[in-house]
This record gives structure tokens, sequence and C-alpha cells, in this order.
């Protein structure tokens, strides 16, 4: 069964430990081949190009464990954001700023000197920058501590207003699906349940496995 991020919605990839979550991003992002199937964006087949022209064409991938630089300064990762499209487009840089207005308080910090929560800040700016169409996001509320998470789904909630297309991934499946408006669930690579997030929320088997009900 195929995985679809409608324009300017967001969509939920739930699945428990292993279940092929980040291997799906990372094929949609070029970083892996997929063995079998196809991507598409916009219509346009995706699945045979590489990471650099993937990101190009306005996917942008904020990864497992955030994967700032920890030795480059705030600005520095700002600017990695938007390495292929030579130099950082200001309209970018001031919108991530006022999308995370901590981040322009520490501009000149290193990396690695942030904070959990700034951190995935910083991630997640830093896959904005480059102003993309879709966001593929891996779980940005992991290890994060209730406030930020808290703080990380305000974000989140704003940036759906935004036409941006999310698909993300989500071990709080309680927090993914209240934001998203449709989720798969994955299981061995494979999806087995998909559905309205409404829908999901009810489904028995998907409160037992992945809401704890
Ligand atoms: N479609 C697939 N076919 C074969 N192997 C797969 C597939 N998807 C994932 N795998 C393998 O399964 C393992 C776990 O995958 P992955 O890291 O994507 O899981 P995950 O759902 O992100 O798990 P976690 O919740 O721990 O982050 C990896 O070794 C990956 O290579
Ligand atoms: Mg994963």
């Amino acid at each position: 069964m195929s995985v679809v991020v409608p324009p300017g919605e967001v969509v939920a990839l739930l699945g428990n430990n292993g279940a092929g979550k980040s291997t799906t991003l990372r094929t949609i992002s070029g970083l892996h081949r997929a063995s079998a199937g196809q991507i598409y964006l916009e219509g346009g087949r995706i699945s045979h190009l590489a990471p650099r022209e993937i990101v190009q064409l306005g996917i942008s991938h904020v990864p497992e464990g955030r994967l700032i630089f920890p030795e480059l300064t705030v600005l520095d990762n700002l600017k990695m954001g938007a390495y292929v499209r030579k130099g950082l487009p200001k309209e970018g840089l001031d919108y991530v700023l006022e999308t995370f207005p901590v981040l322009g308080q520490i501009l000149h910090r290193r990396g690695g000197a942030l904070s959990g929560g700034q951190q995935q800040m910083l991630a997640i700016a830093r896959g904005l920058v480059a102003q993309p169409k879709v966001l593929l996001l891996d779980e940005p509320s992991l290890g994060l501590a209730p406030i930020v998470v808290h703080a990380i789904a305000g974000v989140l909630e704003q940036l759906r207003t935004t036409g941006l297309s999310i698909l993300l991934v989500e071990q709080n499946a309680e927090l993914a699906l209240r934001l998203a408006n449709w989720g798969y669930v994955l299981a061995n690579g494979r999806v087995t349940v998909s559905g309205a997030a409404a829908s999901l929320v009810a489904d028995d088997e998907v409160r037992r496995s992945y809401l704890g009900i």
C-alpha cells in the first residue's frame, strides 16, 4: 500500500521500534535506494534522484537524533540547511527566526552547547530555511521533557497552517494523531493500517498497540 502526503497536510507514520519508519524517510530523501516501488513528488518520479537533487526539489529531512553539527554555530548550522541553494536566503532565515525566536538569541552559540529542546528546534529550523514543500520529521519529541515537547507541538501546529506538507514519524502516537490529518501504521516495512487520524484514535488495535489504552 502506498503512503500519500497530500499538499498542506500532516501525515503521521506510526509503528514499533524497527518497523521501518526512519528507513521510509531515508528512502524518500534518496539516502537509501528502494528495492521495490516508486516515490513521486507532485506526479514526477524522484526515486532515482540523488539526495541533493531531492532537497532541491523541495523535500527537507529532519533526521532522528537531530544530528546538528555540534562544532558549528547555530547560524552556520542554519546555513548548512540551505547549502544546496547557494547561500542562506534572507526570507528563509527571517522565517525560521520568526518561528523559533529563541534561536535568534543564540545565533553565535555552538550547536553542541544547546539544550536538547534547542537542538531539536535548530534541526527543524535547518530543515525549514530552504523553504521546502515537504518536511520529513523523524521523532521530533524523542528524549525531550514534556514542556519542550509541548513547545515543539505548538510549532508543528503553526507549521500545518502554512501550506507545508509534513510526514511525521513519532513514537508519541497520541501527539502525532492530534497533529495529523491522516495516519499510517508500519510493521516490517509495510503499511498494516491506514486511516483518518480521528478514526485511528478510535481503532482498537491502534489504541492497544500505540496509544497504551
Ligand atoms: N522495507 C524494509 N525492508 C527491509 N528492511 C527494512 C525495511 N525497512 C526497514 N528495514 C530494516 O529494519 C531496521 C529498522 O528500521 P528503521 O530504523 O527504519 O526502523 P524505525 O521504525 O525507524 O525504528 P525506531 O523506532 O527504532 O527508530 C533497519 O535495519 C532497516 O534496514
Ligand atoms: Mg527510527
